[in-house]
């Protein structure tokens, strides 16, 4: 069986450590995961009147079908002064209503932070987490993945050159197609 995978980063830089290890982790993972990337950089922010109304912007009716769509999500997530950023939270601000009516309902996910720093994102990884337990989004309980000291990860052309870390992201994966498998709601 296939399972589809939206991939969501939170980061909108060009040179994106979170981008480069999304990348990465869709290069390892076993071939029961396809993945699609879901842009949400460009979503209004959320405001219910326009879902009062009847008039949500077309961004965020296309998102939440994409989202509807797919059966698991992973979230690659940099730490913005020790939370997930705004991109993110919005995106699932957004696919959260309107109320009684949330796209994320029951799909399984992952959860990837990834910083320079020397905590790996703990504080944002920690924060997701815990929207996604609100939404009825089962998160991959281990491995957990904080990556720290990202910056030193990578290659010039943006590859995941670290062996440890191929490793551990072939892991992850795994860990993660199993989770899928067992926990998706078709
Ligand atoms: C950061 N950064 C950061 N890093 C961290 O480990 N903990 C933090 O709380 C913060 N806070 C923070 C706030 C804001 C507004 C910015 C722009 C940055 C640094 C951050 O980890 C670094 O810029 C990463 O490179 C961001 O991820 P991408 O863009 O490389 O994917």
């Amino acid at each position: 069986t296939i399972f589809t995978v939206a991939v969501i980063v939170g980061s909108l830089r060009k040179d994106s450590l979170n981008r480069k290890m999304a990348r990465a982790l869709v290069e390892l993972a076993p071939p029961a995961l396809r993945f699609e990337f879901v842009e949400v950089g460009g979503l209004p922010l959320y405001n219910q009147d326009l879902d009062d109304e009847g008039t949500p912007p077309a961004a965020w009716a296309d998102f939440r079908k994409t989202i509807k769509g797919v059966d698991a999500l992973l979230f690659l997530t940099p730490e913005y002064n020790r939370s997930m950023p705004a991109t993110i939270k919005n995106a699932l601000d957004v696919g959260s209503r309107p109320y009684g009516s949330s796209v994320w309902n029951g799909k399984p996910a992952a959860v990837v932070s990834v910083s320079p720093g020397n905590i790996g994102g703990f504080g944002a990884n920690h924060h997701l987490r815990q929207s996604l337990v609100f939404l009825n989004m089962p998160p991959l309980q281990q491995p957990e993945a904080y990556i720290g000291g990202a910056d030193k990860l990578f290659g010039p052309d943006g590859a995941l050159t670290d062996a440890s870390m191929r490793e551990f992201g072939a892991k992850f994966m795994n860990a993660f197609a199993g989770w899928v498998a067992t926990n998706v709601k078709r």
